[in-house]
């Protein structure tokens, strides 16, 4: 089949790839000229494990073509997928100048039935806004005559795994009407998603504002999943529980399931914090704050500053000559977004502070040094205290404590040996529970992790004086010594 898609971000280009790989001819537009220009000469403006071969293949294949040129996309293909940006506007709710520009584009060119699909993450009542504006251009050039149908078929995709999502989903959510071009439509888009639905349907097929619904409502309960056990990690540091083994505990019942359920620095990201918060503004629009959402929003907020409230804990408010080793800069790993990362909050603060900051990450050092300018325009003499380092150790070599903010892969399994000899102290703030407190306390370390200070590891007398209301901090037998 002939696609185009809209938009060459990184939900266009995944889906842009991933149908040509199918074996589809898909037409990629995108009104920035640098970024089509560097795609046509084998460049990649995003980091994605895999995307680049797949986009490699295709284009030599000739299933994929980038390009600038409004009239040829709309001519290209009866299905138009509109994946542009939704970049929040001041008051937080989803900005659809992108989408609404691309629509009027496709209305001013279309010549025949066209199905316009809304990828991007949009507010519930966009699509009928999307077909409101085609209807105006088709009207000012006096082409009623020309059928079309808007539909909704949101993305899934992580960051870092996005590629493999897109090939093998879980489900594939298709929001069309029930007239005529709504059935075209939906006939279009099945065909479309054969080769995803031979073993079995994947397809929930359902009205347009449910389908839009449901993207938004799919990252609130995963959020929400996020903050809840967030909330318990911090009770459970005080009350001396280890927050893995209850996940353990209460994942094993299959109503409840183990994933989204870790405990950490809070979420990131470039969907999380944004959707949650355009949910909660859409509710507000109609009268019903959300007030389990809100409360998500709140503690994802503190809980960003847990690290810190760890580290004053352990040094005082002031860290003058104190050096901070970094690991992981990005909001997840497998990718170098720092969309909403907390190491952002964590870096600026330590280096508001007074202390260096030594840091590490295995891609996304360059994106980093950039939005920290960024961050710290008011101070950008503080960016001379920030150093990135190429190997993991060096990041540690001299420092008052490890904060590691990315569980990616490489800091799975460090020589805990050498990583000790190198620090001035044994300090380490897991903030994203990658390593095992018995272990790293045999390993001579002390060990803050999150929601992780059971009293087993504490020596007996200690036991007995930790109070449960007591700071998490004071139940670190090290603490007094620092
Ligand atoms: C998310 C959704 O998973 C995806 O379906 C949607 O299309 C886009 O938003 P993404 O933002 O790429 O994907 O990352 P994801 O892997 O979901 O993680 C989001 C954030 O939650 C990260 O900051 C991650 O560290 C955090 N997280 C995730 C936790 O803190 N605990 C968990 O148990 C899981």
């Amino acid at each position: 089949m002939n696609v185009t898609i809209v938009g060459t971000g990184y939900v266009g280009l995944v889906t842009g790839a991933c149908l040509a790989e199918l074996g589809n001819n898909v037409f990629c537009l995108d009104l920035d000229r640098n970024k089509i220009d560097l795609l046509n000469a084998g460049g990649i403006p995003i980091h994605e494990p895999g995307l680049e071969e797949v986009l490699l293949r295709n284009v030599e294949e000739g299933r994929l073509t980038f390009s600038c040129d409004v009239a040829a996309s709309v001519a290209f293909a009866d299905l138009q997928f509109i994946a542009v940006g939704t970049p929040p506007d001041e008051d937080g709710s989803a900005d659809l100048k992108y989408v609404l520009a691309a629509a009027r584009a496709i209305g001013r060119h279309m010549d025949r039935f066209k199905v316009i699909v809304d990828k991007s993450t949009v507010p519930v009542g966009t699509a009928q806004e999307v077909a409101a504006v085609v209807r105006e251009e088709l009207a000012k050039r006096g082409r009623e005559d020309i059928a079309f149908s808007v539909a909704s078929n949101p993305e899934f995709l992580k960051e870092g795994a996005a590629i493999d999502d897109f090939m093998r989903p879980d489900r594939i959510v298709l929001g069309v009407d029930d007239d005529e071009p709504g059935q075209r439509a939906l006939a279009l888009l099945r065909e479309l998603y054969r080769p995803f639905n031979r073993n079995h349907e994947r397809t929930r097929v359902m009205d347009v504002r449910s389908a839009e619904f449901t993207k938004y409502a799919a990252n609130a309960m995963l959020a929400t999943r996020i903050s809840f056990m967030n909330e318990l990690a911090n009770l459970a540091d005080r009350v001396g529980a280890d927050i893995e083994l209850v996940r353990q505990g209460i994942g094993s019942d299959p109503r409840i399931g183990y994933s989204f359920l870790y405990a950490g620095t809070g979420y990131g990201g470039s969907c999380f914090p944004k959707d949650v918060d355009a949910l909660c503004r859409t509710a507000q629009a109609h009268g019903l704050p959300l007030q389990v959402l809100t409360a998500v929003q709140r503690v994802n907020q503190a809980q960003k500053h847990v690290l810190l409230d760890k580290i004053r804990a352990q040094f005082g408010r002031r860290l003058a000559g104190r050096t901070f080793a970094v690991w992981g800069l990005a909001f997840k790993p497998g990718t170098d977004d720092m969309r909403e990362a907390p190491s952002r909050l964590v870096i600026g603060a330590l280096l508001r502070a007074g202390a260096r900051v030594r840091a590490h990450d295995p891609v996304a050092q360059e994106q980093a040094a950039r939005v920290l300018a960024d961050d710290l325009q008011d101070h950008p003499e503080l960016l001379r205290n920030i150093t990135f380092v190429a190997k993991p150790l060096d990041a540690v070599t001299g420092a008052d404590a490890l904060v590691l903010l990315t569980e990616w892969k490489i800091y799975k399994s460090p020589n805990l040996r050498a990583m000790k000899d190198a620090m001035r102290t044994s300090l380490v703030l897991d903030g994203r529970n990658l390593y095992e407190p018995h272990a790293m306390a045999q390993a001579g370390f002390t060990y803050l992790g999150i929601g992780r200070n059971n009293r087993a590891l504490l020596p007996p007398q200690q036991r007995v004086a930790a109070e449960p209301s007591a700071a998490a901090d004071a139940l670190d037998p090290a603490a007094s010594s620092l």
